[in-house]
């Protein structure tokens, strides 16, 4: 009932628009507006009765008033990738401010994508669609009705990819082109566009003592003819992305994340996180103390809803939170938890240029500890049984 309700009120009105800007474009898109009205709502419908309403015990972003919680739904928006690592987190607190939220997966019948079901707010305002980065029309569906978007879908690999072009680049930077365009033909008034700080910091000709900002850009050719295949996939996707924001008018705003750690929603382990599984698991006789610099994922969603809501917001924004040695990880880690199978010695590893989030922190961005983050991954891990 409740979620006939919600049909009925704030995504009826946005089907209405839908019908209006589709009958603009010409019989050619919108043949029939009331069969497509028809169409769209059994969509809903069928979404909404695969949604089941459950009471969750997910944890809440902590810095969510009370009038945020109260509010009235804010508008339609679309997450691509929202069953991912950060698409899960970023689903779920647009969902906990209220905004309806349509997220893309690429299987929504497959399990993997469950919790999101179980997020608050998720049985009257999530609904979940498929699409493929690759296939447009996809896509056009997926934007259609909603003011903002999301970009958060692209390949992450945990380990070398076979084809580069077609695993990676293809996806990453044709992938985003599309979602663009589609925003454009839907006229989606902001995209908020994941890039990384893989974008940023493969540029040898930085200078050493002064950290990097948002005007440094990694060098394409520098992360090709070394072979940096997700990095390049990356670059390239931001700059093709920036380019066609300029051409088309298109409000795009970047934030470029470090690497992402912190509790899962999901029960999947992704790429960034077996950066810390494999420190509890593996018990390495010679370990590399790498220097790494890394956020909370929750931090990171705080930072794409932040710069959507921002209308001054524009350009990218590095999201980096703390620069630390996988040995001084492993440290803080143990005194919480001295039992798992931690790496017996280190060897010494390569230093990281500095990065400054100085830009994300002046529009309000804050981010919490880093023994606040670990503690939550691992009680996350513990729980999804990934650390067994
Ligand atoms: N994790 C990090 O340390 C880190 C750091 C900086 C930036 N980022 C960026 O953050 C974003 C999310 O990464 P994550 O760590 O959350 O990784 P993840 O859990 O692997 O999520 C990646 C998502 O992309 C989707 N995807 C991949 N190829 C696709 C395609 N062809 N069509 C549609 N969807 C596709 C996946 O969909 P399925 O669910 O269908 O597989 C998945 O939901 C990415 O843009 C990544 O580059 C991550």
């Amino acid at each position: 009932m409740a979620l006939r309700l919600c049909l009925n009120a704030t995504w009826r009105w946005q089907i209405d628009d839908v019908i209006q800007d589709s009958t603009a474009f010409g019989p050619q898109r919108a043949p029939d507006p009331k069969q497509q009205l028809q169409h769209q709502m059994h969509g809903f419908e069928k979404a909404a009765a695969s949604l089941r309403t459950t009471t969750s015990s997910l944890p809440p972003f902590s810095n969510l008033s009370e009038s945020d919680l109260m509010s009235p739904a804010k508008g339609a928006v679309c997450v691509t990738g929202a069953g991912g690592f950060l698409g899960s987190w970023v689903a779920h607190l647009l969902l906990s401010r209220n905004y309806l939220v349509r997220g893309t997966v690429r299987d929504p019948l497959d399990e993997k994508y469950a919790h999101l079901k179980q997020l608050p707010n998720a049985s009257s305002n999530l609904e979940l669609v498929k699409a493929d980065l690759l296939d447009y029309p996809s896509l056009v569906s997926a934007i259609q009705g909603c003011s903002g978007v999301f970009h958060v879908a692209s390949p992450v690999p945990s380990s070398s990819v076979s084809n580069p072009q077609v695993d990676l680049i293809e996806p990453a930077v044709t992938g985003t082109l599309n979602v663009l365009k589609a925003c454009v033909e839907t006229k989606v008034k902001r995209v908020v566009y994941v890039s990384s700080a893989a974008a940023v910091f493969m540029n040898p000709s930085w200078p050493d003592s002064q950290p990097m900002d948002e005007s440094c850009w990694s060098d394409a050719e520098y992360c090709r003819a070394t072979e940096n295949w997700y990095y390049l996939s990356k670059t390239e996707a931001e700059i093709k992305a920036m380019e066609y924001a300029k051409a088309n008018g298109l409000d795009v705003v970047s934030v470029c994340p470090n690497l992402i750690i912190g509790p899962l929603l999901k029960p999947t382990v992704n790429a960034s996180t077996m950066v810390l599984t494999k420190l509890l698991k593996e018990g390495k006789d010679l370990e590399e103390n790498k220097h790494h610099r890394v956020v909370d994922v929750r931090d990171v969603a705080e930072a794409l809803v932040l710069v959507y809501e921002k209308p001054e917001a524009q350009g990218r924004y590095i999201c980096t939170a703390h620069s630390i040695h996988v040995k001084d990880v492993v440290d803080i880690l143990k005194e919480k938890y001295p039992n798992y199978n931690y790496p017996r010695n280190f060897t010494d590893g390569e230093e990281k240029k500095e990065m400054s989030s100085e830009k994300l922190q002046r529009q309000g961005w804050s981010y919490r500890s880093l023994q606040e983050t670990l503690v939550d991954a691992v009680e996350s891990y513990k729980k999804a049984g990934v650390l067994d």
